[in-house]
């Protein structure tokens, strides 16, 4: 390859995955239909930023909710105030939840709290996992979609019977709804519905939404009152947060209604590749519209395939290669805006083309 297979996918006119690139111009777009005299929000106050936290709170089926520059601050204050009511520093989550794995031990470092990983890092973790803890935990978290392990997601009846367990043991129970919206397709509930299990939500605006940054945290009144004075110690009080707010509410706008379709994208894009010799998804079958495929050939083969098929048909399949091995590779695919702007016939033909030059290299 001539250039770094990253600056190649992004010469590609069609992508197959997510909501297009990330340019500055979208703060613009957001903000093409706002009354430009209104007043900026001032540390947390203000209709613009109280509006939208009254409306996700109603969307959530929650008492308040907060505002946050970032899912990893209200994460971590979460758990904390939990914790803190609780009297037990232990938390309960996945081990490859982002807390344990992308978040640099922020819960630890900052707030001394410990974490109980449920389970095996290659599945769900279950009842059973969680009925095995001896320890008391003050709180269990429970990621929707499991995005580490591709966007898992456990059947309805499963949450349920985990919520009716934490709550005859007095463990809170927080969701980690970055993904939020993406799941309820599946689950074919309401956003209020899904969140009347948790005792603390919250939810992105950049995943699926495809906004430029920001989080919502929602529960009771006393808890979001309580977290609205860490957001002040932690330094997410901005004086004002007026550009990811008008961006977040125009970004759930446009997408929210999209999150059936992205899934179905994501149900057809698996079940071919699932049909070429040497790749597979994971799941099998999509629960959301993200799904994880593995690839038994090395990052360098499927880049130099994918590359290939960037320079044939203006069609970038993926861009994220992450290399398992010498001799495999894996990738996540995540669906939204994108997928409807490929022309009829071009992702078949890509397909193929795939197909056919990994038989190649396995002669
Ligand atoms: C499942 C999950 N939780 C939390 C976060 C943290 O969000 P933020 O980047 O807003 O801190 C992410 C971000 O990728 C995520 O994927």
């Amino acid at each position: 390859m001539s250039k770094p297979y990253t600056e190649i996918c992004k010469s590609a006119k069609y992508k197959l995955t997510g909501n297009g690139d990330r340019r500055i111009e979208l703060l613009i777009e957001s903000f093409e239909h706002m009354d430009l005299s209104m007043d900026a929000d001032m540390y947390g106050t203000g209709s613009i930023i109280n509006d939208f936290e009254e409306e996700l709170a109603q969307l959530l089926g929650k008492e308040k909710a907060v505002f946050f520059p970032s899912g990893t601050m209200t994460q971590q204050i979460a758990l904390r105030i939990w914790s803190d009511e609780k009297e037990s520093k232990k938390v309960a989550y996945h081990p490859l939840c982002h807390l344990e794995i992308h978040e640099k031990d922020g819960l630890k470092m900052l707030h001394h709290m410990e974490s109980i990983l449920l389970g095996r890092e290659d599945r769900l973790f279950n009842i059973e996992d969680l009925i095995s803890v001896a320890a008391p935990i003050a709180c269990l978290l429970v990621e929707l979609p499991q995005r580490e392990i591709g966007g898992q997601l456990p059947a309805w009846d499963e949450l349920v019977e985990l919520a009716q367990f934490c709550k005859e043991k007095g463990i809170k129970l927080h969701l980690d709804g970055a993904r939020l919206f993406e799941v309820l397709p599946y689950y074919n509930k309401s956003a209020s519905d899904l969140c009347g299990l948790f005792d603390s939500v919250y939810v992105s605006f950049y995943k699926g939404l495809g906004g430029i940054a920001g989080a919502m945290l929602a529960g009771s009144a006393g808890f979001v009152e309580q977290s609205k004075v860490w957001k002040r110690r932690h330094g997410g009080d901005l004086i004002s947060l007026y550009p990811y707010i008008i961006n977040a509410r125009y970004s759930m706008n446009k997408r929210m209604g999209n999150m059936k379709a992205y899934w179905q994208h994501a149900l057809s894009v698996a079940e071919g590749l699932n049909k070429i010799e040497g790749i597979r998804t994971i799941p099998d079958v999509p629960v959301c519209n993200m799904f994880h495929a593995y690839f038994d050939a090395s990052k360098e083969t499927m880049e130099n395939i994918f590359a290939s098929i960037i320079e044939k048909y203006n069609l970038c399949l993926i861009g994220n290669i992450k290399a398992i091995d010498g001799l495999s590779c894996k990738s996540e695919f995540t669906f939204g805006d994108s997928f409807s702007l490929l022309p009829p016939g071009l992702l078949e033909d890509a397909l193929n083309h795939l197909e056919s030059e990994i038989k190649k290299r396995q002669v």
